[in-house]
């Protein structure tokens, strides 16, 4: 072969893949000259009609190798474990994952750009501050920083489901090729991004999602909201950030001896279900007021020795012993039906069951309720990153 001027090297799919689109692109281009040639257009005309159809103005996409992709996981996989607090905490974890979700919202879908300015994004600063500087060790132009939050959060999720079974579903490399907006990594208008309202019920929720991240190609359905919201089995809530406060999963995973905020599992569902079986037990939750703040959030009882003593309007949400479980509206709407009552505050009466309970019951199943959730939620976040970009991702 080399003696007639052949070579051969050899590509990864992902590589065959982007040379097979870019060839795509130059050849529509020719075919189209080609017409322009024998219609025998005046210059000008030709000249107006190359910019028009090359997308004049348009930042293009980049589409990263195999190489570019490997070194952005590590740097990414090198702030997440750099970051460790006290009991092998990785904040990094949830905080990544959170990010991916914030940076998708909005007309220009995953796009690079955070509004800090914006109060739905507090508490993301910290995170984008370090995985900025490590996006700024890649060779510049080589990956967008709208793919690169995106990886991110994969990679974040690898390591939330290392030993929960997930970690196959989040190393595939997802598919890239987003653009950045113009002032990444800031939002110009990030003012204008609307972000879902804790204090909202299921309706509402789902509507958010489908209007946010339905495709042609997929809706987004009850089903992946139910799935999705499990990411809430990781991180916290901060009275400063949101006006909420706690963990929705507290306390070490005691098989895998790290943080139960650091791993993604259906751990989720079944403390929104658990003892509701149990007549005495069945309704544990109730709604209390944030301390120093002026919402109500949703607190577990710890054991039926409260039962008599329980004081919603009082409960000490900063008592370790009671800090246990909390939840917001839109966690708990998927349990119950939520007839919300002051929209302030977010008080909110349990109107029968929740249209996910059946959802949300086989995510929490001892047997195979693990599996069914994390495959639910790859496909899931997988929907949210690809935000209605089916045909320009790769
Ligand atoms: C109805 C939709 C949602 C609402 C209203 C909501 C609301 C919230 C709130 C209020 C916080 C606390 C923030 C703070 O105080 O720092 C939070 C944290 C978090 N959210 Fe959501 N969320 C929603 C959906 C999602 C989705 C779709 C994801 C990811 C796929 C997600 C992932 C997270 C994570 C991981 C945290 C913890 C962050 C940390 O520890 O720094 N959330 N969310």
């Amino acid at each position: 072969n080399l003696i007639r001027g052949e070579f051969s090297i050899q590509l990864s799919t992902r590589d065959y893949t982007i040379i097979q689109q870019k060839k795509k692109h130059y050849l529509e281009n020719s075919i189209f000259l080609v017409i322009v040639r024998e219609q025998k257009m005046s210059f000008l005309t030709i000249f107006l009609m190359v910019l028009l159809l090359s997308g004049f103005g348009e930042a293009a996409s980049i589409y990263p190798n195999t190489a570019t992709v490997d070194d952005a996981r590590q740097k990414i996989a090198d702030v997440i474990d750099g970051n460790v607090k006290n009991i092998n905490e990785r904040p990094f974890i949830a905080g990544l994952v959170r990010l991916a979700f914030h940076d998708c919202v909005g007309d220009g879908g995953c796009d690079g750009c955070i509004d800090h300015q914006n109060p739905s994004n507090k508490g993301l600063l910290k995170y984008t501050k370090k995985l900025d500087a490590a996006f700024d060790y890649l060779t510049s132009g080589t990956m967008s920083r709208a793919d690169f939050y995106v990886l991110a959060g994969y990679v974040a999720l690898e390591k939330a489901t290392e030993g929960k079974g997930g970690s196959e579903v989040f190393n595939e490399v997802p598919k890239f090729g987003r653009e950045d907006c113009p002032t990444s990594p800031h939002e110009a208008d990030g003012a204008n991004e609307v972000f879902p309202d804790a204090k909202w019920n299921l309706p509402e929720i789902e509507d958010f999602f489908a209007s946010e991240f339905a495709s042609e190609k997929s809706g987004f359905t009850r089903t992946d909201v139910a799935a999705i919201l499990g990411a809430h089995s990781l991180g916290r809530a901060s009275v400063s950030n949101s006006g909420y406060e706690g963990k929705w999963i507290q306390n070490t995973h005691r098989q895998l001896g790290r943080a139960h905020s650091d791993v993604l599992d259906n751990s989720y569902y079944s403390q929104i279900l658990r003892d509701a079986d149990n007549e005495n037990l069945s309704n544990h939750w109730r709604q209390i007021n944030v301390v120093s703040g002026t919402n109500k959030q949703w607190q577990r009882r710890n054991n039926i020795n409260q039962a008599a003593t329980f004081d919603a309007e009082n409960f000490p949400v900063n008592n370790k012993e009671n800090q246990r479980n909390m939840f917001l509206n839109v966690d708990m709407c998927l349990r119950w039906d939520l007839n919300v009552v002051d929209s302030t505050t977010g008080e909110a009466l349990q109107a029968g069951d929740s249209a996910a309970l059946g959802d949300i019951q086989g995510f929490a199943a001892r047997q195979g309720g693990n599996e069914a959730f994390i495959t639910a939620f790859g496909s899931a976040f997988e929907k949210m990153v690809e935000n209605k970009e089916d045909e320009t991702l790769i």
